[in-house]
C-alpha cells in the first residue's frame, strides 16, 4: 500500500484536504512538520521513514526548496521536484523559461541597480508593474502609475537588506478585466480553472487579498497554454496563472509551486485533492 507523506510548516485547508483524501482512498498517510526534520550527509532514506512519496507543502519557499534538495538526496520522490520549485519560486527565472518556451507572457524587463531600473521605467513609460522576484499572495507587487511613486518604491527597494530586493522585475501592465485565471494542473491534466475577481479597492486578484473565485470555462486555448506552461517549468502539481490582455489575449504571468486551491475548491466540481493524491500515487509507483 502506498504511503504518502505531506510535509507542512503550517496546516492550511489544502494540507488537511490532501491528508483526508489520502485516507479516504485507503492509503497510508502521514503529516510531518518541516521544522522538525533534520538531514545529514550520512542520512539514509530509512532513517527518516517518510513513506513512498512526499508532497512538499511548506509555505516558506526557501524551507520547502532546500528541504526538497535534502529529500531528493535521500532518493525520495518529491512533488514538486527541486528544479520545478526553484524555477516557479522565482518570477525572473519563470519569465525567462516561459519566454524561451514560446508561451505568451507579459513583456518583462530586468534591471540590476536602482539607476538602471529607473532608466527602464522612464524609457518604457508608465503604467508598469514592479514585483519582488520571490514572493506570493501579491505581497510587494506594485502598480506604478506615476514617476514620483516609481522613484520612491525603487528607492525603498534599494535600501532593503535583502539582495533579492535589489533585482528589479519590471512588467508591462496588462489591460485586463478585474480578474485573472488560475489553472490547477496535475501532471498532464488541467483539473480545474477559476476566475479570481479582485476585492473592492484592490487591484490584485489574489484570494489572499480577498479575491473571489468563480468557475471559468476550460477552452482549448486555455488548456493548451496551461499544460504547456506546466511542462515548461518541469511539470508536477502547479497553479498556472493567466491574464486576459485586451490586445494579446491570454498571457501566463506565473506558475505557482505549492499551489493553494481553497478558492478553486469552493466553486469547482472537480475533485482537486483527489487528482493530486492520485498523481502522487502514480509517482510513487514509478
Ligand atoms: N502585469 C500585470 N498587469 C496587471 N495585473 C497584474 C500584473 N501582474 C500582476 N498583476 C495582478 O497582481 C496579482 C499578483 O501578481 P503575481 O505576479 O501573481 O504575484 P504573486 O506571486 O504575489 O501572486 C496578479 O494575480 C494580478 O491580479
Ligand atoms: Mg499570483
Amino acid at each position: 500500500m502506498v504511503e504518502i507523506c505531506i510535509i507542512y510548516d503550517k496546516v492550511r485547508f489544502e494540507e488537511k484536504a490532501l491528508y483526508d483524501k489520502a485516507l479516504e482512498k485507503g492509503l497510508k498517510a502521514q503529516m510531518v512538520d518541516a521544522k522538525t526534520i533534520t538531514v545529514s550527509t550520512d542520512s539514509k532514506k530509512s532513517d527518516l521513514a517518510l513513506g513512498d512519496v512526499i508532497m512538499q507543502r511548506s509555505v516558506s519557499h526557501y524551507r520547502g526548496l532546500y528541504l526538497t534538495a535534502c529529500l531528493e538526496f535521500l532518493d525520495y520522490p518529491v512533488i514538486n521536484k527541486f528544479n520545478v520549485a526553484e524555477t516557479c519560486g522565482n518570477k525572473l527565472v519563470t519569465s525567462l523559461v516561459l519566454a524561451k518556451s514560446g508561451i505568451p507572457t507579459p513583456r518583462t524587463q530586468f534591471a540590476f541597480s536602482a539607476d538602471s531600473a529607473m532608466d527602464v521605467i522612464l524609457k518604457t513609460g508608465l503604467p508598469l508593474v514592479l514585483k519582488p522576484i520571490v514572493g506570493s499572495w501579491g505581497r510587494g507587487v506594485f502598480p506604478l502609475r506615476d514617476e514620483e511613486t516609481a522613484n520612491m518604491i525603487v528607492e525603498m527597494r534599494e535600501e532593503n537588506d535583502s539582495p533579492l530586493a535589489r533585482i528589479y522585475y519590471v512588467q508591462e501592465m496588462i489591460d485586463r478585466p478585474p480578474r485573472d485565471v488560475r489553472c490547477i494542473v496535475v501532471g498532464d491534466r488541467l483539473v480545474t480553472a477559476i476566475y479570481r475577481y479582485s476585492a473592492e479597492n484592490e487591484w490584485r486578484t489574489n484570494v489572499a487579498r480577498g479575491g473571489k473565485a468563480e468557475l471559468a470555462p476550460i477552452t482549448k486555448e486555455l488548456e493548451d497554454l496551461a499544460l504547456r506552461a506546466a511542462k515548461a517549468v518541469g511539470g508536477g502539481i502547479v497553479g498556472v496563472d493567466l491574464m486576459e490582455d485586451k490586445a494579446k489575449g491570454l498571457v501566463v504571468h506565473e506558475v505557482n509551486n505549492t499551489v493553494e486551491f481553497r478558492g478553486a475548491a469552493s466553486v469547482s466540481v472537480a475533485d482537486i485533492p483527489g487528482a493530486m493524491v492520485d498523481y502522487a500515487v502514480s509517482i510513487a509507483r514509478k
